[in-house]
């Protein structure tokens, strides 16, 4: 078994700096217009593959000049895109406004994502033989559920980031092996599961449901949660940051990537951690995502 499989979305984000976020009914201006690839799959194949792991990315575009731009990007990351479909529906699209302290709203239109329905032999074969599979919620769940049974039947490890959040099936929560949430996110699963929401001991609560959690706290850090150990808390460096849109899917990529080459979690934690932090410091999704080397710089200066 090698490599990652990422079954996710591919977007387009249409991203406005403005200098805050407007309220319900008002109107601001932009400072500027930006066109970057994104959307949360996108982000973690690219995350993982510049993180050093060899990736493969199943998801769709539309037959549009996004779709041609997302193909390409992928391409020059050298990432798998043989099982990358084109259908009738317009590339999805992702509408971002980034404020003056680097915090996002985000409106995802998914277009042709919304087409990634079933499972091909080919892409249950690649799922099959690769160390890992990582999805997120912005592609139909009935492909994440399927996605996930047929890894486990074979052990291939199940990561699941689950943003946006919903509501998530029994039958999916048993085929997990890693659930990557933020602080949100996991106070809104822990409320569908019946379980307390506060924010103190929710990593251990969702234990509950899968046996390792990651909680990503922004700019507190991460922590990690298993079954039988000690809570890991890894702190967030300390970095200017200008926009946090896709920090959380480089988290997600680059401990995928640390998880597979044999890293112990901890540190495939503290790699993840120094990852996102560097994405945060420069604009876009995928423009911001680090390569390995920097991320190895940035977490070796956190020991210091
Ligand atoms: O997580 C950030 C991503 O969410 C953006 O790139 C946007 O496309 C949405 O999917």
């Amino acid at each position: 078994m090698s490599g990652i499989v990422v079954v996710g979305s591919a977007n387009i984000d249409q991203v406005l700096r403005v200098e805050r976020i407007p309220s319900p009914g008002e109107t601001v201006l932009s400072h500027g217009l930006n066109t970057a690839l994104g959307g949360k799959g996108q982000n973690q194949a690219v995350a993982s593959a510049r993180a050093g792991a060899e990736t493969t990315f199943i998801g769709a575009v539309g037959a549009d000049s996004f779709g041609e731009m997302v193909r390409t990007g992928l391409s020059a990351d050298s990432i798998g895109v043989s099982q990358l479909r084109t259908t009738q529906k317009p590339t999805g699209t992702a509408l971002i406004a980034v404020d003056g302290t680097g915090e996002n709203t985000i409106i995802v239109e998914p277009g042709a994502n919304s087409d990634v329905l079933v499972l091909t032999s080919a892409d249950s074969a690649a799922i099959s033989a690769a160390s890992a599979l990582v999805m997120q919620l912005e592609i139909p769940l009935q492909t994440v559920v399927e996605a996930a049974r047929v890894a486990h039947a074979v052990g291939t490890r199940v990561i699941l980031n689950a943003a946006p959040i919903q509501v998530l099936p029994q039958v999916l929560l048993e085929n997990l092996d890693v659930l990557i949430v933020n602080e949100h996110e996991a106070a809104e699963m822990a409320k569908d599961n019946g379980l307390a929401t506060e924010l103190t001991g929710l990593g251990e609560r969702l234990l509950t449901l899968v046996p390792t959690v990651i909680v990503t706290w922004g700019s507190k850090g991460a922590s990690l949660h298993r079954v039988g150990t000690d809570e890991v808390l890894v702190p967030a460096h300390r970095v200017t940051a200008v926009d946090a849109t896709g920090a959380g899917d480089t988290f997600c990529g680059a401990f995928a990537a640390g998880l597979v080459e044999g890293m112990l979690a901890d540190d495939a934690l503290r790699f993840a951690v120094a990852a996102a932090s560097i994405s945060v410091e420069s604009h876009g999704a995928v423009p911001s995502i680090p390569l390995r080397a920097a991320i190895e710089t940035r977490a070796k200066e956190s020991r210091h």
